[in-house]
């Protein structure tokens, strides 16, 4: 942190995917399971890769680069009415972070091959984390808003609204 209270954060890499708009994009991995990226990790930092093999799936950390300005209330993708920003999934976060569980299906070098993909082409990516269902999958959970949305819900797809300059 520095001494403003801001912290900087370095891209370790970047997302290479095939959406470079954000209209007709999945909102989330569970409605792209065929969509297919590639994460390219900097030189720098691919030593950091080694056992990442290992593990099925991992935890995409990365910036909503191409967001708008952040809105504490939003109108999510899976709603007609506005929620308070930190009980969606919404881009235009105060710290515009996305985290997204993709499933990997291969490494080569410093290149993941992943799928389950709802990130545009040129995402900065902030850390990976391998998804181990022991820590990360909770038992007795509530959903909130989201009750009652079944699986086809979140295949639906993206419009403009979250869109730096979009409407
Ligand atoms: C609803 S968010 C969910 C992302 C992630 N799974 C999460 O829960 O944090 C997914 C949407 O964010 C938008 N998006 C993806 N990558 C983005 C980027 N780099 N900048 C701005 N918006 C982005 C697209 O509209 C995409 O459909």
């Amino acid at each position: 942190m520095t001494e403003t209270g801001r912290i900087v954060f370095t891209p370790i890499g970047i997302v290479r995917s095939p959406f470079i708009s954000t209209d007709g994009m999945p909102i989330q991995p569970v409605g792209a399971a065929d969509v297919t990226a590639e994460v390219v990790i900097d030189e720098a930092f691919a030593e950091g890769l080694a056992d990442l093999d290992g593990f099925s799936h991992i935890l995409l950390v990365y910036v909503f680069h191409r967001a708008g300005p952040a809105k504490l209330s939003v109108v999510p993708f899976l709603d007609t009415v506005a929620r308070g920003v930190f009980a969606t999934r919404a881009p235009t976060r105060p710290n515009p972070i996305g985290l997204s569980l993709t499933r990997l299906i291969g490494r080569s070098g410093n290149i993941l091959r992943i799928a389950g993909v709802d990130i545009l082409d040129e995402t900065p990516v902030l850390d990976i984390k391998p998804y181990i269902p022991a820590l990360d999958a909770a038992g007795d959970v509530r959903v909130g808003w989201l009750e009652g949305k079944t699986e086809t819900s979140f295949c639906r797809v993206a419009d403009a609204r979250f869109r730096s300059g979009g409407g």
